[in-house]
């Protein structure tokens, strides 16, 4: 492979600049020239390429974003949008490429592999963490430590005026960013897509957890079948006479921020197995890690299979709580 294309997709994530620094410096480490595709599906179409050298890389380990630009694109759901983007490629000689990006960055990297036969490695680029075949996608971490330190300055708030605060996080229809800031920031309760939210009980349970308390603070998914932080307080406040409720919605502050060294470390190593495996000539596989070990997931997989947290870590909140 003398070649190679690199591109983030979908939302960007803390660690994707360390992704693109590893595929690049570790490319050109092999003799393979790296053309950096601009704004994801749509610069391929579009044929915004650039060349990538060693200084493009130099001093991004610690950026968050993505150097590269990112984009959801619709033109790229057309035949025709993938045509376009084939074209430019095989008219820059990219003979495989490496996507950055969740779910569906690899669904449509993998079509445009089937129709054209490229071949593709994919790295896990989400701070939803909700990929199948990998512990941890480049920026879950991140966005976690930003969560919790959040969540650490509203809890200064909420015990000053003996308030229950609802804190709702991204992580689209997965719960893993909740369930695990919720167990680190000292959360009192958490609300996740993947259990059933019943709002009377949630009242009855912030009453108890609250005697003798100064305050609460429940972590909302945004996905939860209940609704988001602001609809759920909506639904409960009837049941809470005499509390005072407050929402605070984190939005894209949790997708911003240096890397933190987990992610640093996860981009790099399979940032670096990606150009490898291209080398040796494999494709449509996903490189995650379980442990301290790489793993690989073939790309089929990783999207049919939906990933889901540990709910035992549930049970766990709720022993914390008053009996
Ligand atoms: O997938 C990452 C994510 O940040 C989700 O957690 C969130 O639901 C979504 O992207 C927000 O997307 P956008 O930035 O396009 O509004």
């Amino acid at each position: 492979m003398n070649k190679i294309g690199v591109f983030t997709s979908g939302g960007d994530s803390p660690g994707m600049n360390a992704a693109v620094r590893a595929v690049v410096k570790s490319a050109l480490h092999y003799n393979i020239e790296v053309i950096g595709i601009i704004d994801g599906f749509d610069g391929m179409i579009k044929g915004t390429f650039k060349k990538m050298n060693y200084d493009d890389v130099d001093n991004i380990i610690h950026l968050g974003g993505t150097i590269l630009g990112s984009a959801r694109s619709e033109a790229f759901r057309t035949k025709e949008g993938r045509e376009k983007a084939f074209k430019n490629l095989s008219e820059h000689q990219i003979e495989g490429l490496i996507v950055i990006g969740g779910d569906g960055s690899f669904t449509g990297t993998k079509i445009l592999n089937k129709e054209f036969d490229i071949p593709f490695i994919g790295l896990p680029g989400t701070i939803d963490n909700d990929l199948y075949g990998t512990e941890a996608s480049i920026g879950y971490d991140t966005a976690l430590n930003t969560i919790v330190k959040a969540v650490d300055q509203i809890r200064d708030t909420a015990s000053s005026h003996h308030r229950i605060f609802f804190v709702e996080v991204m992580g689209r229809d997965a719960g893993f960013l909740a369930l695990n800031s919720a167990i680190a920031s000292g959360a009192e309760s958490v609300l996740i897509p993947e259990t059933i939210t019943d709002i009377p009980a949630l009242a009855e349970e912030i009453k108890t957890q609250n005697k003798g308390k100064r305050s609460s603070i429940i972590i909302v998914a945004e996905g939860d079948d209940a609704g988001g932080a602001t609809e759920i307080v909506k639904k409960v406040k009837p049941h809470l006479e005499g509390y005072e409720l407050r929402t605070t919605i984190l939005g894209h502050t949790q997708r911003g921020g240096s890397p933190t060294y987990y992610d640093r470390a996860l981009a790099t190593r399979t940032g670096v197995e990606a150009v490898e495996l291209l080398k040796d000539g494999k494709t449509n596989l996903m490189v995650g890690i379980a442990g301290d070990d790489i793993r690989l997931t073939s790309i089929a997989e990783a999207i049919e299979h939906d990933a889901k947290p540990d709910l035992a870590k549930e049970d766990l909140l709720k022993k914390l709580l008053t009996a």
